[in-house]
């Protein structure tokens, strides 16, 4: 595996290489088999394949947890190396951001709602971060799980407002064998508190076992809400249950929806999201 830390290694790097079709894995490190099943699903589709970790300043907000974000670049090193990827991007915030904070790449409307809502400037910076990536390394297509779903709205969103023709394939939530979603933020719980975690997976299985009762979207995430509200020991943040294509209100469900939501349990901020499809009501 090659290891590129400038932009010039590795735009030389890429154009040394003969391929049919780069697959591109955006991730911020502190590898699980959520990042390794997006890193699978990209060799099954391309010849080449670039994974980035950079932990990007730009997309945290003041209070949150940049400093304390698990960093452990060796170990990644080594899990990358396993998987047989061919080339990692592993930059410095000054390689990224040599001018500091100078452009800004926004998508106010989507932005603004869900984790946008309470996480402000948060997808400015994933928008900013990934335009950067693509600019330099001109994907054919990029990867992303499907956990972090209004992530990938927006993505599509960027690449088609911005004319790049990079296909945006989405892969599924991995979770432990308990139904937790995986994610780089499990380590900062404790036992008990990943316990209490779990009700919000649970929820969201409720609420889709539910669809199959009432197909009233609005009514089931009442409910979901109130179920949250009462559970011990976790802070919710929000529920909603929203048009699955491109997240705007659904009162019904006459289309795919998809039900979000993200909780506190002690400190550590958690999502988590299911799909509602319409293929499977009578
Ligand atoms: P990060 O949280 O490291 O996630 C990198 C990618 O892995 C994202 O596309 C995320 O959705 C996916 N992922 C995380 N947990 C997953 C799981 N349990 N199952 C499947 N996929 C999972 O998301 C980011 O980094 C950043 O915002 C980034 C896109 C890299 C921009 O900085």
């Amino acid at each position: 595996m090659l290891i590129a830390r400038t932009i010039e290694e590795l735009r030389n790097t890429i154009a040394s290489r003969s391929y049919k079709s780069l697959g591109f894995v955006p991730t911020m490190g502190a590898l699980h088999e959520g990042h390794l099943s997006l890193i699978q699903k990209a060799f099954e589709q391309n010849d080449l394949v670039v994974v980035s970790v950079f932990v990007n300043p730009t997309q945290f907000g003041p209070n949150e947890d940049f400093d304390k974000y698990p960093r452990n670049y060796s170990r990644d090193i080594e899990i990358l190396q396993t998987a047989g990827v061919h080339i990692l991007f592993l930059p410095e915030i000054e390689t990224m951001y040599p001018l500091g904070h100078e452009v800004e790449i926004r998508l106010p409307k989507i932005s603004s709602i869900l984790c946008g809502k309470f996480r402000p400037g948060h997808f400015d910076g994933v928008a900013l971060i990934l335009t950067k990536f693509f600019n330099i390394l001109r994907p054919n297509k990029a990867y992303f799980g499907q956990k972090d779903y209004q992530q990938t709205i927006i993505v599509k969103k960027l690449v088609e407002q911005l004319f790049w023709e990079i296909e945006i394939v989405v892969c599924p939530t991995v979770r432990d064998e308990d139904g937790l979603a995986k994610s780089s933020r499990n380590q900062y719980l404790s036992a008990q508190e990943r316990k209490n975690a779990l009700i919000l997976y649970q929820t969201l299985l409720w609420v889709a076992s539910q669809v199959s009762v009432s197909r009233d979207l609005k009514f089931l995430a009442e409910q979901a809400r109130q179920r949250l509200i009462s559970a011990p020991s976790i802070k919710l943040e929000y529920f909603e249950i929203l048009r699955a294509r491109d997240l705007e209100p659904i009162d019904f469900l006459v289309e795919n929806a998809i039900a979000l939501g993200a909780i506190y349990v002690n400190n550590t901020r958690l999502i988590d999201n299911i799909l509602l499809t319409v293929e499977n009501l009578n």
